[in-house]
């Protein structure tokens, strides 16, 4: 940067000695040739060459500079002669000279004036860059609060659990080991959660794996049963036998499926205890699988796009972060998540997943 600088100061000093020499040697023919102050008109261009500088107190230097010389070389070649031609083409030269030095300082203020706008384009630009980060950094944090909720929460019913199976008259050490067990999972999964949402932050490609769809649907329900039946909601399955094992991000796709599951049992608070029912159903469709998660709780409004939008929720407590965390995983494996009421009333939200070549049955 600093060699940059006094390379510029170089130039600068070059192209003054330039101008200055030119000067000179237009001041010396003025004076000495024939043709009586009509030379004097080429001070024009020491403005000009003052004006590649591109500093403003240096072309108004030189025009003063080029007028001076002018009217010295009037001086010494025709102050002894009656006002005539010579006065006439040095008033001609002085005019010349000064439209040239008033016209370069206008052009100079026109490029700075370009140059403020650049830098202020640039400075917005950064400020808009700075923004979409923080921006990024607020909905990953979002995702993150949301994703690690529920095994947060098992991990601390897993530890009470084991507290209470110890406290007894007569410890049980397997029950115990068997919710550390639990612990540990729940702890992985949370660390493989975050992993995930920094991957979707980052944009990176999903993590491509073979997985069977049936078993994840049993691990998830068995994830959550105990969270479920607390209040009072029966899980149904109906999961096709023929279903493919899919190619794709086996935690994400749990994801789906919990935040899913979750927002069935949340939205069946209101129904009565003994028709709580969330049923959950997956089946092969020509080239790809379509899981669908129903609940009996209220339905859907009209139009639920909004509904997939960050932020947006009706419950109290609610982050509004589910469905648009969902949404973004299903489109990244190339598969569609919709909403529909149901005829029997309640909501139903269904994702496709394609089978791609070679995945397997
Ligand atoms: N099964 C459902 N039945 C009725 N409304 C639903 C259902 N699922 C989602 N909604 C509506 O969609 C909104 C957005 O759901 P989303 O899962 O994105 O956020 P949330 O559940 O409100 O909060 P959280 O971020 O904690 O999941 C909900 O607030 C609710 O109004
Ligand atoms: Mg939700």
């Amino acid at each position: 940067m600093r060699g940059d600088a006094r390379g510029q100061r170089l130039v600068i000093h070059l192209r003054l000695a330039g101008a200055a020499i030119v000067a000179l040697a237009i001041f010396a023919l003025d004076v000495l040739s024939p043709l009586q102050g009509a030379v004097a008109v080429l001070y024009t261009t020491v403005v000009l060459l003052a004006a590649r500088t591109g500093k403003r107190d240096l072309v108004i230097a030189a025009g003063t500079v080029g007028a001076g010389l002018a009217a010295i070389a009037y001086l010494i070649s025709h102050s002894a002669e009656p006002l005539g031609s010579p006065a006439m083409r040095l008033t001609v030269s002085l005019v010349a000279n000064g439209i040239t030095t008033f016209l370069s300082i206008r052009h100079l203020a026109e490029i700075d004036q370009r140059r403020s706008t650049q830098a202020r384009l640039d400075q917005a630009q950064a400020e808009l860059a700075h923004v979409s980060r923080l921006n990024l950094l607020g909905q990953m944090g979002a995702s993150i609060a949301h994703e690690i909720n529920q095994p947060l929460s098992a991990i601390v019913t897993y530890a009470k659990s084991g507290q209470r199976w110890l406290a007894r008259a007569e410890p049980d050490a397997a029950e115990a080991a068997d919710c550390l067990d639990h612990i540990a999972a729940n702890a992985t999964r949370a660390a493989d959660i975050i992993g995930r949402i920094r991957d979707i932050a980052r944009r990176a490609e999903p993590r491509q794996d073979h997985f069977a769809l049936a078993a994840l649907v049993s691990e998830t329900v068995a994830l959550l049963q105990r969270d479920l039946q607390s209040h009072d909601v029966v899980i149904r399955t109906a999961i096709a036998p023929d279903l493919p094992v899919l190619w794709g991000d086996r935690v994400q796709i749990q994801q789906v499926l919990m935040n899913l599951m979750l927002n069935a049992d949340q939205a069946m608070t209101q129904t009565p205890a003994s028709r709580r029912e969330l049923l959950l159903e997956a089946a092969r469709d020509g080239g790809e699988v379509t899981v669908a998660v129903s609940d009996r709780g209220p339905g859907l409004p009209n139009d639920t796009e909004p509904l997939f939008e960050p932020f947006r929720s009706t419950k109290p407590d609610g982050m509004g972060m589910g469905l648009s965390i969902s949404r973004a995983i299903i489109e990244r494996h190339a598969g569609r998540l919709t909403s529909a009421n149901r005829a029997e009333g309640g909501a139903s939200f269904r994702f496709t997943l394609p089978i791609l070549q070679g995945s397997g049955a």
